[in-house]
């Protein structure tokens, strides 16, 4: 497991009209990575953004950003969003035919590969691509949109990866995204978690510096 507990900011909550200088304001407050969740209509019921406003966020961003795609076809994007600036780019397995040669292609383009599922399917679903990637990512909400409450039954993937990592790769993320706050990020860090994604909780709060520093527990 990654030793130290990183806190990703989803700007999917914070206030679009001036997003660059919300990115410059969780970079101040101690954010690790920038998390940017990409939707696409089809694979969500939510559209959000694409490689031009990710090339955007990268002239301002200083910390890596970490790319959440929840779009069908990934392989057909995922050289835009990486020259676009990705550093981490996470596909849905349930999005694609393709998953262990879109991931591939992740990694030779140079960025860090990830693997997700939506909270309905079973962690099994990812097992064979784990060895092919630097992330899992747990939902813990339905993907599509932020404010949702924690789905508490879905820390069981947590263990199950955590498991996995002792034995075949301590270095692999551990990321949880849906629902973190103060409390729901313990239980995930108990369980193994080492990056937690939160939208609201950050972005709602006055304070982004103690929001941040209350998720590292
Ligand atoms: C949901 C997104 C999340 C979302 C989390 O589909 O993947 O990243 O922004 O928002 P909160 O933390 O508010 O649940
Ligand atoms: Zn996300």
């Amino acid at each position: 497991m990654a030793s130290v507990n990183l806190i990703a900011p989803s700007i999917l909550s914070c206030d679009f009209s001036r997003i660059g200088e919300e990115i410059k304001s969780v970079e101040k407050a101690g954010a690790d990575w920038i998390h940017v969740d990409v939707m696409d209509g089809q694979f969500v019921d939510n559209i959000t953004l694409g490689p031009p406003v990710v090339a955007s966020l990268k002239k301002v961003a200083s910390l890596p950003l970490d790319v959440h795609l929840m779009i069908v076809n990934p392989e057909k994007y995922v050289e835009s969003f990486i020259k676009a600036g990705a550093d981490i780019l996470t596909i849905h397995v349930e999005a694609t035919q393709n998953v262990g040669s879109t991931l591939n292609r992740i990694r030779e383009l140079g960025a860090k590969p990830g693997i997700t599922l939506r909270p309905q399917t079973d962690i099994q679903a990812i097992e064979p691509y784990l060895k092919l990637v630097d992330l899992a990512l747990v939902m813990t909400v339905n993907p599509g949109f932020g404010g949702q409450s924690f789905m508490p039954e879905q820390v069981d993937k947590v263990n199950y990866l955590a498991r996995w990592a002792k034995v075949h790769n301590p270095q692999l993320f551990i990321e949880v995204d849906g629902g973190i706050n103060t409390e729901t990020a313990k239980t995930c860090r108990q369980a193994g978690a080492n990056v937690f994604v939160a939208g609201n909780f950050v972005f709602k709060n006055k304070d982004y510096g103690s929001a941040i520093n209350s998720l590292r527990g």
